[in-house]
């Protein structure tokens, strides 16, 4: 069975949402750890009432060290044995030594049609911008933040009458859809990637 590390800052909602999809058997793999930076994320509870392991090493004393934050964390995955790592609402960027030790094998979720509207606030610009149209990425994670070979996006549209709130919502609802859906082709080992194209291969027979 495949084991996923999990690395939350914050709600965990897309944590939960993976884990759920666990749960209901949709997805074989199994949630080895729940990693997060800051101690009062709501993921750690999250996992904890789920009997999930986690481990928390603040990020804050390393606010410019971010290849000797990682090799920590990296030592952690290390300890889990874990094969996969998926982003749900990571608030630090992985250094080149992370993102090279687990080429295509980090995951994340970006809420917006990348690459439009990388980095943060991402519902807030594209509402600012006025897009009639956005949504939510799943990506491989490469060495440029939020620029990683695309798996797949789902399309949100915007109303008129939808505040930031409403519109983060709606794409927010979206995520919890699209994320386990691409968690399950990864463990079925139906992504490939080819330079900055990811096929997804038919179901193995
Ligand atoms: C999500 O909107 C995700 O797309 C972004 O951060 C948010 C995390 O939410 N990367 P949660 O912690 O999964 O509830």
């Amino acid at each position: 069975m495949k084991r996923l590390a999990i690395l939350a800052s914050g709600r965990g909602s897309n944590f939960q949402a993976i884990l759920d999809s666990i749960k209901a058997g949709k997805i074989k793999a199994k949630v080895a750890v729940l990693f997060s930076n800051n101690p009062n994320a709501k993921a750690l509870e999250r996992a904890k009432k789920e009997g999930i392991s986690t481990e928390c090493i603040d990020s804050k004393p390393y606010k410019n060290k971010r290849t000797e934050y990682d090799l920590k964390v990296m030592e952690v995955l290390h300890k889990y044995e874990v094969d996969y790592v998926l982003l749900a609402g990571y608030m630090r960027i992985l250094s080149p030594t992370f993102v090279n030790a687990y080429k295509n094998r980090i995951l994340n979720i970006h809420p917006s049609l990348l690459p439009a509207f990388p980095g943060i606030n991402a519902q807030k610009q594209a509402f600012d911008y006025g897009v009639k149209f956005t949504g939510c990425t799943v990506h491989f994670v490469n060495n440029v933040v939020d620029g990683g070979p695309i798996i797949t996006q789902t399309v949100v549209p915007v109303y008129e009458n939808d505040t930031v709130e409403t519109l983060t919502d709606r794409i927010l609802k979206e995520e919890h859809k699209l994320y386990p859906e691409v968690v399950r082709l990864l463990i079925e080992g139906r992504l490939k990637v080819v330079g900055r194209e990811v096929i997804i291969l038919p179901p193995k027979r």
